[in-house]
């Protein structure tokens, strides 16, 4: 490592950058944007790095979140998410506490140690009636549980952390003020933010991320994201890049790229290097070697999906989401075999955060 030297706001060339960040410097625009912004070789050996830091800080166990797609109501206009409200073609569905409750034991019975309960903003879920489902999973399995619900109220949170929720994920999506608003008609930022600290508050393992390559995003914006992710604290972290759907206000914008989403992966596993940070089902809908090039990239976990076969394909966030047509024991088999060929294995523990 370099003396002190270059000021903060001074971009540094690929090399001191990559020496700052694997020194564990304090994350700065400085280091952070010649990162992400990192081509060809460069960007190589910046997935290097992350994969290097990966198995030291967090070995090669890879850990399955079963994903449980509840409901995909929205409440929410997102200007890039085919769930928005005003897109009136998706069919929409929700699954039962009845249906869910057997799912958890489905995930317990394929080997899974913790599911991910995700839904649109749907308040439909009362507070009372989540918790109930929390207490029933946790009554009748061994399962950590993941809440990726949205923004809820403090005593929503408080009563869904009472009755056994583990972690919760609410991303941030971009930090940059501007965008954050255009692309959240009915969004406020603060509130989001607010969100965030209660969670943390409250005691969750607490995930949020980013998307990358949203219409009029920069380096420098997804840099300041980074930072502030840092501020925050964030233990977990999800990063995908932009797809564009045909059926949303952002048709006809260009998405964002495999590499965009890798760079600050591997950026982030620098950063955060002991945080879980997933290879989302994003980066295999660009790629159908999306999710092992992001395992090699910084990730240590994925997210197989346990949503009944029969509602999957109404949950499209975005068009090309892998994996729509196989069973959950299928997607579980076929997820094992990825990870073993890659010469890592399933981790068989929590999975949870360490502090
Ligand atoms: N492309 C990529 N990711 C998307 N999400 C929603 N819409 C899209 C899209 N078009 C992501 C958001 C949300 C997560 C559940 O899915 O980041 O937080
Ligand atoms: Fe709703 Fe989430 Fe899609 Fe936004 S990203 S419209 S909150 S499902």
């Amino acid at each position: 490592m370099s003396g002190a030297g270059g000021s903060l706001d001074t971009t540094l060339g690929f090399d001191e950058a990559l020496e700052r960040a694997v020194a564990a410097a304090e994350p700065a625009r400085s280091w952070l944007v010649p990162l992400l912004a990192a081509e060809g070789p460069e960007a190589e050996r910046l997935r290097r790095a992350a994969d290097e830091l990966r198995t030291r800080t967090m070995g090669d166990e890879v850990h399955l979140r079963a994903l449980i797609e509840l409901s995909n109501y929205c409440r929410r206009n997102c200007m890039y998410c085919g769930l928005r409200l005003d897109h009136t073609g998706v069919r929409r569905y929700r699954l039962t506490p009845g249906e869910v409750l057997a799912l958890a034991h489905q995930a317990e019975d394929l080997g899974y140690r913790t599911v991910v309960l995700q839904s649109g903003e749907d308040l439909y879920y009362e507070t009372e009636v989540m918790a109930g489902m929390l207490r029933s999973i946790k009554a009748e399995t061994d399962l950590a549980i993941t809440l990726s619900l949205g923004e809820r109220s403090d005593v929503t949170y408080a009563a869904w952390r009472e009755a056994g929720a583990d972690r919760y994920l609410l991303r941030i999506e971009t930090t940059d003020p501007a965008l954050f608003a255009a692309m959240h008609p009915d969004g406020d930022l603060e509130r989001r933010m607010r969100c965030l600290g209660q969670l943390k508050a409250l005691g969750y393992q607490l995930g949020t991320g980013v998307l990358v390559g949203l219409p009029g995003q920069t380096v420098v914006s997804t840099a300041d994201d980074v930072i502030w992710m840092h501020e925050l604290g964030a233990e977990m972290i999800g990063v995908g890049p932009f797809i564009t759907h045909p059926d949303t206000p952002l048709a006809g914008a260009n998405g964002g790229t495999l590499d965009q989403a890798l760079n600050l992966l591997a950026t982030l596993r620098l950063v955060f290097p002991h945080a879980h940070l997933p290879a989302t089902t994003a980066l295999g809908a660009l790629d159908p070697q999306g999710g092992e090039k992001g395992l090699e990239a910084g990730a240590n976990v994925l997210m197989p999906n346990l949503t009944p076969e029969t509602q999957r394909e109404a949950y499209l966030l975005y068009p090309g989401k892998p994996i729509v047509d196989v069973t959950s024991a299928t997607c579980r088999d076929r997820i094992t075999e990825r990870v073993r060929a890659m010469g890592r294995t399933v981790a068989t523990d929590h999975g949870h955060v360490r502090r």
